[in-house]
């Protein structure tokens, strides 16, 4: 007869367990990173939305807030992952540096192709910087100005976020550094999209070329859509 044996008192649960362990931080690194990249692309889309019309991003932003608390349990959420990521992230590097505090000069790999790029060599600067990024940006757009705006058939007047994104976006200064952000977010994503689908084990011999010209496509793709909307602005090919 097989007898159940409790578990060792010291067994830790689900993401605190995985916490401690290094295989489980670079499994909670690529989860979240995968999460807040799905983030991004939601995000993006619904940034599109400017291109369609005024009408149509305002009604975007106001269909979010309409959402009242439950809005706020997926802001906690997304704050949680983002916070997450960006700690396990820096005690990734904090053990890497630990483990060799100087850099090589440089980067020869034995056997296997080398991994080593721009964007991974930089992935903690990149991250940092976003990091600064996001409180500017969710400071001066979420809680930026409520201009009213009344659209027909609604009896209040809802938040007119096209008018708060367009005047930021004529701005030099906005165009410049929201360029500057994005193309880091671009170098992050590109070694971050590859790096989680590694650590997630779900690269073998041959996809992994094919992972890195994905993450590459993707990151691109990303970054080319987001700046879309500055540009569009800034040159005058979007009209208030
Ligand atoms: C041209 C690029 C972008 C534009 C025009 C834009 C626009 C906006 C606007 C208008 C809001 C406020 C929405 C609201 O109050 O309902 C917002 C929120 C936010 N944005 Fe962006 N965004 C851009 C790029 C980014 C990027 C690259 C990231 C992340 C790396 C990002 C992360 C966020 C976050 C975290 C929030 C807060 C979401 C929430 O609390 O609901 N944004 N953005």
């Amino acid at each position: 007869m097989t007898t159940l044996r409790p578990l060792p008192s010291s067994a830790k649960s689900g993401i605190s367990a995985m916490y401690q362990s290094s295989i489980g931080k670079k499994i909670l690194t690529g989860l979240t990173g995968l999460g807040l990249v799905a983030f991004i692309l939601a995000h993006l889309a619904g940034n599109l939305l400017l291109f369609i019309s005024p009408n149509a991003y305002n009604q975007y932003g106001h269909v979010l807030e309409s959402m009242g608390p439950l809005l706020w349990i997926v802001e906690l959420a997304l704050l949680g992952v983002i916070l997450l990521h960006a700690s396990i992230g820096l005690q990734i590097y904090l053990n890497k540096r630990r483990a060799r505090p100087v850099d090589y000069a440089t980067y020869q790999s034995v056997g296997q192709p080398s991994h080593q790029t721009v964007s991974s060599k930089t992935m903690i600067w990149t991250g940092i910087t976003l990091a600064v990024f996001m409180v500017w940006h969710v400071v001066s757009f979420k809680f930026g100005p409520r201009y009213p705006v009344q659209v027909s058939g609604d009896v209040a007047p809802i938040r007119d976020l096209y008018r708060l994104v367009f005047e930021a976006f004529q701005t030099p200064a906005y165009t410049l550094s929201y360029t500057g952000a994005l193309v880091l977010l671009g170098f992050h994503l590109r070694h971050g999209i590859w790096s989680a689908l590694q650590s997630l084990g779900l690269l073998g011999r041959r996809t992994l070329p094919m992972a890195t010209r994905l993450s590459t496509a993707i990151a691109i793709g990303i970054t080319l859509g987001f700046l879309a909307v500055p540009w569009a602005i800034y040159t005058g090919l979007l009209g208030s």
